[in-house]
């Protein structure tokens, strides 16, 4: 058997760590765009963390290592509490645009999600997909095709695929940018309502925007990245009751602390 390790201060309480991490791109012709150099930065559990940072700085790239997706050059990765070696069904990412396959089905495009539970037959994969089509409100839509769906319901499929492993970690990539405001609004309302849920996945998400408004609305807290190589610019921690109002001084106030730092 394998012996179980007394788990740190940090195992309990961060479900991911980046610790000193440095990454470079290797160009043509040999050279290296450095984009991380000695960062270090850590999700708590049932933590909303939001990152800001200018365009080019390096967010994909980072959620991409928090995926898994690429590895560090070097410093580490922890996922809750052990080294992150490759992505993991535990750990799922949405991106601006949802990458569908046109000739599956909604309801197929979800189940792919469920690929490597080999335990369950696939009647029992069907029924866990119709539960998360319900919770992200496309029951009805299962034999649909993803170019008869509008942009936020395709959005919407890419969320239930994001979910229906039941990841602990939810990785967002600006998922909102691509959609008409009313649908952002309600989108938003309802990752933020399955994220209070503490019965469903996920445990902790982590939202990359260029939309401030939006990250002070959802985050716990804000990690704001200067240029490239990225270093942490500032930490805001937003205490503010949820669902919060973009109408009060109080939330403006947070705005423009990111602002500030984002300089
Ligand atoms: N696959 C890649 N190969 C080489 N350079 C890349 C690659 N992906 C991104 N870059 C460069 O790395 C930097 C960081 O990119 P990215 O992480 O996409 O930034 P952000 O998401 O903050 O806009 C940018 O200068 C970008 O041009
Ligand atoms: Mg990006």
């Amino acid at each position: 058997m394998e012996a179980v390790a007394e788990p740190t201060e940090g195992m309990r309480e961060n479900i991911l760590e980046l610790r000193d991490i440095s990454f470079s791109y290797s160009m043509r012709g040999g050279e290296k765009l450095r984009v991380f150099d000695n960062l270090s930065l850590s999700v708590s559990y049932a933590e909303f963390l939001g990152i800001a940072g200018p365009s080019g700085c390096g967010k994909s790239t980072l959620l991409r290592i928090m995926a898994g997706l690429l590895k560090p050059d070097n410093g580490g990765v922890l996922f809750r509490g052990k080294p992150l070696k490759e992505p993991t069904p535990r750990i799922s990412m949405m991106f601006q645009s949802p990458a569908l396959f046109p000739w599956y089905t909604v309801l197929e495009n979800v189940m792919l999600a469920l690929i490597h539970e080999k335990e369950l037959t696939r009647r029992e994969k069907e029924e866990r997909v119709r539960v998360f089509l319900d919770i992200v409100g496309l029951m009805g839509f299962e034999a649909a095709y993803p170019a008869e769906l509008s942009g936020g319901m395709r959005q919407r499929v890419a969320l239930a695929r994001a979910l229906v492993a039941q990841p602990d970690l939810l990785l967002m990539d600006e998922p909102f940018s691509n959609l008409d405001p009313l649908t952002a609004i309600s989108l938003r309302r309802e990752i933020e309502t399955l994220w209070m849920n503490q019965s469903l996945p996920p445990s902790s998400v982590v939202m990359v925007s260029h939309d401030i408004e939006e990250l002070v609305e959802l985050s716990d807290t804000i990690i704001v990245l200067t240029k490239r190589p990225a270093k942490i610019a500032g930490i805001v921690k937003i205490d503010m009751e949820r669902p919060r109002s973009r109408r009060s001084r109080e939330f403006y106030e947070y705005v423009d602390k990111v602002y500030t730092l984002l300089g």
